[in-house]
């Protein structure tokens, strides 16, 4: 089954968006393999970002992500990474579309909501710096054969 790093960055957490994401991606038939509100170091916020590392929003954005907590979680499905992606919307939440999550409540490009894996590179790169296997719970959700 495939899986995906979703985060929901300091700006969602702090707006109490937390169970509404959450929710979404629930009801969509999506599986939760693991979660947790944490703080996030300044190590591996430039780790989780180094593919951007020379761009100029670079600093900001790791200050952001550092601010206050966010909170992280596995997901897993048929095509989870691409359509988590779609149910986010476009970076820029002026781009992105109502219905999507940062359509619906994104401000700012700077201040987007969530973040998720682009790729199934990218997935398994940030599940294994923010997710050891152990924070992984394997179980068997029932309900899948009727989605
Ligand atoms: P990016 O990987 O391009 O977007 P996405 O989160 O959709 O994969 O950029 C990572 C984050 O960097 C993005 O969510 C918000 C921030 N960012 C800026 O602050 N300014 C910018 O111009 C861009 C492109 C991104
Ligand atoms: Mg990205």
């Amino acid at each position: 089954m495939e899986k995906t790093f979703i985060m929901i960055k300091p700006d969602g957490v702090q707006r109490g968006l937390v169970g509404e994401i959450v929710s979404r991606f629930e009801k969509k038939g999506f599986q939760l393999l693991g979660g947790k509100l944490m703080s996030v170091s300044t190590e591996l916020a430039e780790k989780h970002y180094e593919e951007h590392k020379e761009r100029p929003f670079f600093g900001e954005l790791v200050e952001f992500i550092t601010s206050s907590p966010v909170f992280a979680f596995v997901l897993a499905g048929d095509n989870v990474i691409a359509t988590a992606r779609q149910m986010m919307g476009k970076t820029n939440p002026s781009d992105a579309l109502p219905g999507t999550v940062r359509g619906d409540f994104g401000i700012s490009v700077g201040m987007n909501i969530i973040h998720g894996s682009d790729s199934a590179e990218s997935a398994e790169r940030e599940l294994a710096l923010w997710f050891p296997e152990e924070e992984q719970v394997e179980y068997e959700k029932t309900i899948n054969r009727w989605i």
